[in-house]
């Protein structure tokens, strides 16, 4: 199944310059959906994984559905100021300033084996950030893994672990 041509191109989305890459035609077929979410379910079935993160929001459309297959827990990273209890933060750079993403301080067991599923690797600072919380926590990444990697940025210049991705751009 050619996933890609779930895939369209929005442009000057969301600013003027950039082509936004849209996965909802892809996740509103259910052939589509069930393919892509094989594709991402086979790079880590053979893991033993004890956590999955999603990354807030584009990361959660996937991240807690890989988890219950994996009989693993789910672990949100959220945008500062959403989670409830006690967190670890990490500050990562943008096109113009910085952003910061937390995630709770008892969600990762020292030696947890854990996976980081984000929807797209761009310039990688998000999921760079994401393996410093875990790393604070004490968990062990054993794959970042995404829906599409923007291979031209060379995020995954910016990650020391394995990545993962379906839909390479
Ligand atoms: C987008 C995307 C990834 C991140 C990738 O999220 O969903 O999380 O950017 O970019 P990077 O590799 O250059 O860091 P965004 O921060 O736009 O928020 P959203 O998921 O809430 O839409
Ligand atoms: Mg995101």
């Amino acid at each position: 199944m050619d996933l890609k041509s779930y895939v369209r191109d929005i442009r000057d989305f969301p600013k003027p310059g950039i082509v936004f890459k849209d996965i909802t035609p892809l996740l509103a077929d259910p052939k589509a959906l069930k393919a892509c979410f094989g594709k991402l379910y086979a790079e880590v079935k053979d893991l033993e994984v004890d956590k999955v993160i999603g990354v807030e929001s584009r990361g959660f459309l996937f991240a807690p559905m890989l988890a219950g297959t994996l009989n693993a827990g789910f672990v949100p990273v959220r945008k500062p100021g959403k989670l409830p209890f006690d967190t670890f933060e990490e500050s990562y750079a943008l096109e113009y300033g910085t952003d910061r993403l937390q995630m709770h301080t008892d969600a990762i067991k020292k030696g947890d084996r854990v996976v980081i599923h984000d929807d797209v690797l761009a310039t990688g600072g998000t999921a760079k950030a994401v393996c410093d919380l875990v790393t604070k926590a004490g968990g062990i990444i054993v794959q970042c893994n995404f829906v599409m990697e923007l291979e031209f940025l060379k995020g995954s210049d910016k990650l020391e672990f394995p990545v993962k991705s379906v839909l390479k751009y």
